[in-house]
């Protein structure tokens, strides 16, 4: 936890005070300290190299005023001049990380030293709060050593006294991502999905989100045949999660958020191989960022309704679950021949996006790790999009991803889906394709059961988890496209 305060009179308060240095001493301004004008000095700090301009680099050295020392912690920022979006989120990351590896608790800012022409002086407050969250992310629950809570204090130097409240509004964002975080690290055996409905209802209780749960037996008696096949074959029945948050008019039409919330993918009688299987506790990862992604609105007040819909269940093996060649109805009333039990996702999302259209949603945007054949296409490191109906939006969503720097890319779905979704010799749709091109196939499926509104399907399969830490915080989870949607959303 990180603590703001502002301070406008520049009087020195802690042990350490934390400034930005640009390449070029003219971009630095004056450095302005009690009352004392370290310009020159912090010049010669660089020239001696004692502390480094370059993007991202942290450095720290002594730093004598008139009665006393202090420590100083520089942070680089390359040329001022073309610092972008991109490349605060570096620095303020390895800030943080640097800060709480050096265990310091409280520290002076000179935030002016961050701000350049490129990215108005809310973007980066609102950065700086992101990444003392983000960055320093650990998950540690099922450790016998924790790490001890860290706790800093800042001091935040500025004639702008509304700073801070816009650097908290950053820290609502990074909050709501390891929060999103916490729920995909847990294991398997204990987030299963009545208890994932559990923790979420736990957590929304004293908000304004309101959440209703439907158990197995309930999706069952109402017609969500999709889900239910998913869930049978484990003894851990499958809920669906709904979250209402109302920051508009009542009668303004929702935006409905969906979330594949696989707590744990075996494959099924379709079994993956023993490494395809490691890390399928991560396959409600959207879901996760679903919640994510309603803490965010709701903590940040947006003047929008959203309905979040979660389909959860537990893709496992057992004498009842589903096997290729069954056949389901769909919540729509349409038959669903179901010819790989490792293909589930679209099943339950499925079910759930015709659930959330019956909101009348003016949009829907579902979040799933859905397919291998999306990280095939785009890497690890990049989310496929999928417009149905939603041509502008999409152009907006992936403007919104450039801009917090995250990775999306749009592929297509056409009629050749269209017609392959319906190749089925003994029902109304098919769940699988032996062909190519099967995160398309996937989208379409999905797309299908919201009809005619718009419907934007993110596969975030490969950008759900790292396998490498960076300064957006460890390898892990991520929250991939919480940020994304948050900044569309606040448009
Ligand atoms: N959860 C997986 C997709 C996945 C794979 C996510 C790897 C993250 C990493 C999904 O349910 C799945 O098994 N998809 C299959 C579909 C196939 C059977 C058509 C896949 O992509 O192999
Ligand atoms: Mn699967
Ligand atoms: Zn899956």
């Amino acid at each position: 936890m990180v603590n703001f305060t502002n301070n406008n009179n520049g009087t020195a308060q802690a042990e350490v005070l934390i400034l930005g240095l640009p390449d070029h001493i003219n971009q630095l301004g004056t450095v302005n300290y009690n009352n004392e004008d370290l310009t020159q000095r912090i010049d010669t700090y660089r020239h001696h190299h004692l502390i480094h301009s370059t993007l991202g680099k942290i450095s720290s050295t002594l730093l004598s005023l008139e009665n006393e020392s202090k420590r100083l912690i520089t942070v680089g920022l390359g040329n001022l001049k073309s610092l972008n979006y991109a490349e605060l989120l570096k620095a303020f990351g390895h800030l943080f990380q640097f800060l709480k590896a050096e265990g310091i608790t409280n520290a002076d800012v000179l935030f002016e030293t961050f701000i350049s022409k490129e990215v108005a002086q809310k973007k980066v407050a609102e950065v700086f709060g992101l990444q003392s969250e983000q960055a320093i992310y650990v998950f540690d629950n099922y450790k016998s050593n924790k790490s001890a809570p860290y706790q800093l204090d800042l001091n935040i130097i500025s004639e702008n006294e509304n700073l801070v409240s816009e650097i908290e509004k950053g820290v609502i964002v990074g909050q709501s991502i390891n929060l999103a975080r916490d729920f995909s690290n847990m294991p398997p055996n204990i987030l299963t999905p009545a208890y994932f409905a559990e923790q979420i209802e736990d957590h929304f209780a004293e908000t304004k989100v309101d959440i209703d749960i439907k158990d197995g037996e309930t999706l069952l008696a109402e017609g969500f045949g999709l889900i239910h096949a998913v869930g049978k074959g484990s003894e851990n029945q499958p809920r669906v999660i709904t979250l209402t948050y109302n920051g508009a008019q009542n009668d303004t039409p929702p935006i409905a958020l969906v979330g594949k919330g696989i707590t744990y993918d075996s494959g099924g009688y379709s079994i993956k191989s023993k490494m395809g299987m490691q890390t399928m506790k991560f396959d409600m990862c959207g879901a996760a960022n679903v919640v994510g992604m309603i803490e965010a609105a709701s903590r940040l007040k947006l003047p929008i309704n959203i309905v979040g819909v979660i389909a959860s269940a537990e893709n496992m093996i057992n004498h009842n679950a589903m096997k290729p060649d069954d056949v389901f109805t769909a919540l729509s009333g349409e038959t669903v021949e179901m010819l790989n039990s490792d293909a589930e996702g679209r099943l339950v999302l499925g079910d759930a996006v015709f659930y959330a259209n019956q909101f009348k949603p003016s949009i829907i945007l579902d979040f799933a790790t859905l397919t291998g054949a999306a990280v095939a296409a785009l890497g690890e490191d990049k989310a496929a999009l999928f417009s149905s109906n939603a041509d502008k939006d999409i152009q907006d969503i992936l403007a919104s991803a450039k801009a917090v720097d995250e990775f999306a890319f749009e592929l297509p779905i056409t009629s050749t889906e269209q017609r392959l979704i319906r190749n089925s010799d003994v029902a109304d749709l098919v769940n699988h394709t032996n062909g190519q091109g099967k995160a398309l196939f996937a989208a379409t499926f999905v797309t299908h059961f919201s009809g005619e509104t718009p419907h934007i399907h993110f596969d975030i399969a490969g950008p759900a988890t790292t396998n490498v830490k960076s300064y957006r915080g460890p390898k892990g989870p991520t929250g991939s496209m919480i940020t994304t949607v948050v900044n569309w959303l606040r448009q």
